[in-house]
C-alpha cells in the first residue's frame, strides 16, 4: 500500500497546490524581463520544480544538479558531494535554486559559494520547505513554501532511503520505520 508506514500528512495536495502557485506568481513577477534559470537539486527537488515551472508564467530553463551528504542517515553529515554538476555555464544568469528541504543548510550554503564563483548576474534560493530550528549555518531564503517543525518528512520528491517520493502529499513516517536505521 502507498501510504504503509506513514504515520500522518503534514502538508496535503491542495495546500502544496496552493503555494507552489504563489510562489510561481511571485517568481514571475520577479523575474519578468531577467534570464531566469531555474536549477534543481536532485532528486528531492523534482516534484517541487515541474509543478512550480508548469505555474510559471515567464520564460526560463531549468538544469539539474545532484548533491548528496555521506551517509543514509536522516541526519545531515554536512560533507557534501557533487554527483552531477550543471550542464551548460551560469555566468550572467539570473539563477533560482530550487530545493526541496533546508534543514542544516549546509548543502545549499556548499551549492550557493560554488555557483556564486561561476560569476551569475543573480543567485537566490526557493525552498517547498524550511526547518529553521534546524540550522548549523545561516543562509538567506528567498522564496520558502512552508516553514515546518523539526521532524522527518517524506513525500513530494522527499525519501526516506530513496523510497516514498512519489507520495503526493509531505507527511511524516512513522518513528519505528527510521528509528534503527544508520
Ligand atoms: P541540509 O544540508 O541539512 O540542509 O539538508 C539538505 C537535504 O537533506 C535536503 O535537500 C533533503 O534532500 C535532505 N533532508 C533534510 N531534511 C529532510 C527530511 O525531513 N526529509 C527528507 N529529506 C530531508
Ligand atoms: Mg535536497
Amino acid at each position: 500500500m502507498l501510504t504503509h508506514g506513514v504515520d500522518k500528512t503534514l502538508i496535503p495536495e491542495d495546500q502544496l497546490r496552493q503555494r507552489t502557485k504563489a510562489l510561481a506568481a511571485q517568481i514571475s513577477r520577479d523575474y519578468e524581463g531577467k534570464d531566469l534559470l531555474l536549477i534543481c537539486v536532485l532528486k528531492g527537488g523534482v516534484m517541487f520544480l515541474v509543478d512550480l515551472m508548469r505555474e510559471l508564467t515567464i520564460l526560463h530553463d531549468i538544469d539539474f544538479m545532484a548533491t548528496s551528504s555521506y551517509g543514509a542517515s536522516t541526519e545531515s553529515s554536512g560533507v557534501v558531494r557533487i554527483l552531477k554538476d550543471l550542464d551548460k555555464p551560469i555566468y550572467g544568469r539570473d539563477v533560482l535554486i530550487v530545493d526541496d528541504i533546508i534543514d542544516s543548510g549546509r548543502t545549499v550554503d556548499y551549492l550557493m559559494r560554488i555557483l556564486h564563483e561561476r560569476g551569475p548576474a543573480s543567485l537566490r534560493i526557493c525552498t517547498l520547505l524550511n526547518k529553521p530550528e534546524r540550522r548549523e549555518v545561516e543562509v538567506q531564503l528567498d522564496y520558502i513554501g512552508f516553514d515546518i517543525p523539526n521532524e522527518f518528512v517524506i513525500g513530494y520528491g522527499m525519501d526516506f532511503a530513496e523510497k516514498y517520493r512519489n507520495l503526493p502529499f509531505i507527511g511524516v513516517l512513522k518513528p519505528e520505520y527510521y528509528q534503527d536505521l544508520d
